[in-house]
């Protein structure tokens, strides 16, 4: 294990960024799952801790604000809140990584549909709201009831979209923190329109054949 790393994760309370938040801890990062009431975090890491038995102890709950206090923040509120949460707390995400997992998806007729942001993806919406942070975009497609469940094995591939090198680097060092795990850069936030949108159609094809799909890309070189 490497050296520990530290994160918040704004809306850490539901089930995928408690999910992400626990596979990371499991990894040997310090964990802060954020929430807008710090006793509701409070219980919701207790609980999660104690159910990973041993295996997790980095998880700590808290407000959103100690959340985006940690050096680098995931955004794990639904689509609706993303921008207000972030905006409050422009202040203390300038400079930083903020890694968008955001997803805005509707159902009409029982069908999960892609709805598109102004911006084209929620990553770019977050990144015009945070012009003095580093967005990027991950995670979108990982279903949230295996990354919560430390004895699920994951295998899948994990598309990251980021605009500069660096942030980019820092996000597939947390996709790839987590076993099982690749990271795949996918392009600039301009991808993130394609990656978010995907995600309807892998809730749509899980409905259909009563599965768990995850993405993985063929022919990738093992050293990349
Ligand atoms: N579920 C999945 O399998 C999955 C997988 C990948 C990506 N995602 C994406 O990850 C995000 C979170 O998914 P989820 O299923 O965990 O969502 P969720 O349970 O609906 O929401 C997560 C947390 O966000 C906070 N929240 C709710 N409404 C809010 C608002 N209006 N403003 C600010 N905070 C609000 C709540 O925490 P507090 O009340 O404690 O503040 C809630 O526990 C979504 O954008 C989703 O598309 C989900």
């Amino acid at each position: 294990m490497g050296a520990a790393q530290a994160v918040g994760i704004l809306g850490g309370t539901g089930p995928a960024g408690r999910g992400l938040g626990l596979r990371l801890a499991a990894a040997g990062w310090e964990v802060v799952l954020g929430s807008r009431a710090a006793e509701r975090a409070d219980e919701v890491a207790r609980s999660a801790v104690a159910a990973a038995g041993g295996r997790a102890d980095g998880l700590r709950g808290g407000t959103n604000e100690e959340a985006a206090s940690q050096p680098a923040v995931v955004v794990a509120t639904p689509y609706d809140g993303a921008a207000a949460t972030v905006r409050a707390l422009r202040g203390q995400l300038e400079g930083k990584v903020v890694v968008s997992m955001v997803n805005a998806i509707t159902r009409v007729a029982g069908e999960f549909q892609a709805l598109l942001p102004v911006r084209g993806s929620m990553a770019a919406t977050l990144q015009g709201v945070l012009p003095g942070s580093h967005v990027t975009g991950a995670f979108h497609h990982l279903p949230a009831g295996a990354l919560g469940d430390l004895d699920e094995i994951l295998d899948a591939d994990v598309l990251v979209c980021a605009d500069d090198d660096g942030a980019a680097a820092a996000t597939l060092a947390m996709v790839e923190a987590v076993p099982g795990l690749r990271g795949v850069r996918a392009g600039t936030l301009a991808s993130a329109t394609a990656v978010e949108a995907l995600t309807p159609v892998l809730l749509n094809v899980n409905v259909r054949y009563k599965a768990h799909v995850a993405v993985r890309l063929a022919g990738l070189p093992a050293e990349r």
